[in-house]
């Protein structure tokens, strides 16, 4: 029935656990993957009103670079298990300051019928009953959302 998985990872081991039950799934039912890893957007407060200090841009640039490091870094171990399993996996690597936002966008852009991820993430078990993404997810998405606990 499900034949196309999207994956959402922030990299934290709560969610290497939906990771891992996803790799197992998509083998048991014959399904792909795609793993998908929501960047951070460089924020910038001003401390007056149009003023911009030339050394922004650098600030900027080194901070995207350190980004798209940790994501390719975490989007790679998913493809390694993946691969290793036998399992069919693509790798999304997209910058959003609303990941909820970006994973919705993503199950329809790559026409995903499942999303698969954990109950909570980086921020750990410290919010009650689920992460705020996933809360938001759950929420929002026409496609039918599995939750990792
Ligand atoms: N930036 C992201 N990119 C991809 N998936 C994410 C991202 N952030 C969260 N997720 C997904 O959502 C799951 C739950 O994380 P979520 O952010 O909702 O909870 P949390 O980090 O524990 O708490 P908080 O709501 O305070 O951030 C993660 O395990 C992961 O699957
Ligand atoms: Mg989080």
């Amino acid at each position: 029935m499900y034949k196309h998985i999207l994956l959402p990872t922030d990299g934290s081991t709560l969610s290497g656990k939906a990771v891992k039950q996803c790799i197992r799934l998509a083998k048991s039912i014959g399904a792909k993957i795609t793993a998908i890893n929501v960047m951070p957007e460089f924020q910038m407060v001003m401390a007056d009103e149009g003023f911009v200090s030339p050394g922004v841009p650098q600030i900027k640039k080194r901070f995207e670079e350190g980004a798209a490091k940790r994501s390719q870094t975490i989007l790679a171990e998913v493809k390694t298990d993946a691969t290793a399993a036998g399992v069919d996996c693509d790798c999304v690597s997209v910058s959003s300051g609303v990941p909820y936002e970006a994973i919705i966008k993503q199950a329809k852009k790559t026409r995903c019928d499942l999303i698969m991820m954990a109950s909570h993430g980086r921020k750990g078990l410290s919010s009650i009953l689920l992460g705020s993404e996933t809360a938001k997810v759950l929420t929002h998405s026409t496609v039918p959302v599995l939750v990792v606990r």
